[in-house]
């Protein structure tokens, strides 16, 4: 479906009944991500996926920075009539799952924070980035796909399941280059999160597969400690993509977190 939501059109699903839960899409990805999850968990919850703009079905437009993301994602909630949801992140959608709480908080019923981390990018991170950058304009995102890829999933998925690795590498290949650049210069500008998660006083369910090489489990431990209500689940055979590498399991946490909330 399509919302025309802050002068964009915003691509999204929206499938099931029950306690609304939009999911946001990591990078360089699209809601196609959260198939696994709006796939399973239709007989409980709403699950809205949207394609953050400049991914996916949705408007390849400026500006691109992590608060307009969030700010696209409310204008959703708006046009969909829903005035509070749970907010499912995967690492940049965690990025972005941040800026909703600190602008939007009323809407933010509960977190679900995967592979991500709160803080901004170092030195190091944001030349890479910009290295990505270059990259992406010279050889296009079949390029940033290939170079991310070996990080993107665990070592236990590409040992064994080279179908999901192929999937996940054409979901990031269809990336256009323009969303691309724009998704690496909003998050070099992203801000310290840190300093939100002690005010974060929802329910928030940490999740982390214990294989990831970029948002390690020892960071979702910290912010399992910094965060008041969370709890954390470490899931065994996931790297980055945990939702995607070990859906079973992630829909297990997901829906046990998601029944507690009715006594929250
Ligand atoms: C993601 O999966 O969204 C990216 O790894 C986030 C990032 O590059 O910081």
């Amino acid at each position: 479906m399509i919302a025309l939501c802050t002068g964009i059109e915003v691509a999204y699903d929206d499938v099931g009944a029950g306690e609304p839960v939009v999911f946001l899409h990591g990078f360089p990805h699209n809601r196609t991500l959260w198939a696994p999850q709006t796939g399973a968990l239709v007989d409980r919850s709403r699950c809205i996926a949207p394609d953050l703009r400049g991914f996916g079905g949705s408007s390849v437009a400026p500006p691109f920075s992590i608060d307009q993301y969030a700010d696209d994602v409310v204008a959703l909630l708006d046009a969909l009539r829903i005035e509070r949801a749970v907010v499912a992140g995967l690492s940049m959608g965690g990025y972005v799952a941040f800026a909703l709480w600190r602008r939007h908080r009323a809407r933010v019923r509960a977190l679900i924070l995967a592979d991500t981390r709160p803080g901004p990018d170092s030195d190091e991170a944001r030349q890479k980035r910009r290295e990505l950058i270059a990259l992406a304009r010279a050889k296009g995102s079949s390029a940033v796909a290939e170079s991310m890829i070996p990080g993107m999933v665990g070592k236990s998925t590409r040992e064994k399941n080279a179908g999901l690795v192929d999937a996940m590498y054409q979901m990031m290949q269809n990336a256009p280059v323009d969303g691309v650049v724009g998704a690496l210069e909003a998050m070099i500008a992203r801000p310290d999160s840190a300093p939100t998660l002690p005010t974060i006083d929802v329910p928030t369910l940490v999740v982390v597969g214990e294989e990831d090489a970029l948002t390690p489990v020892s960071e979702a431990r910290a912010m399992h400690a910094a965060i008041p209500s969370s709890r954390l689940e470490v899931l065994a055979g996931a790297g980055h993509v945990s939702n995607f590498e070990r859906p079973a399991a992630f829909n297990h946490v997901v829906s046990e977190f998601l029944g507690m909330l009715q006594y929250a």
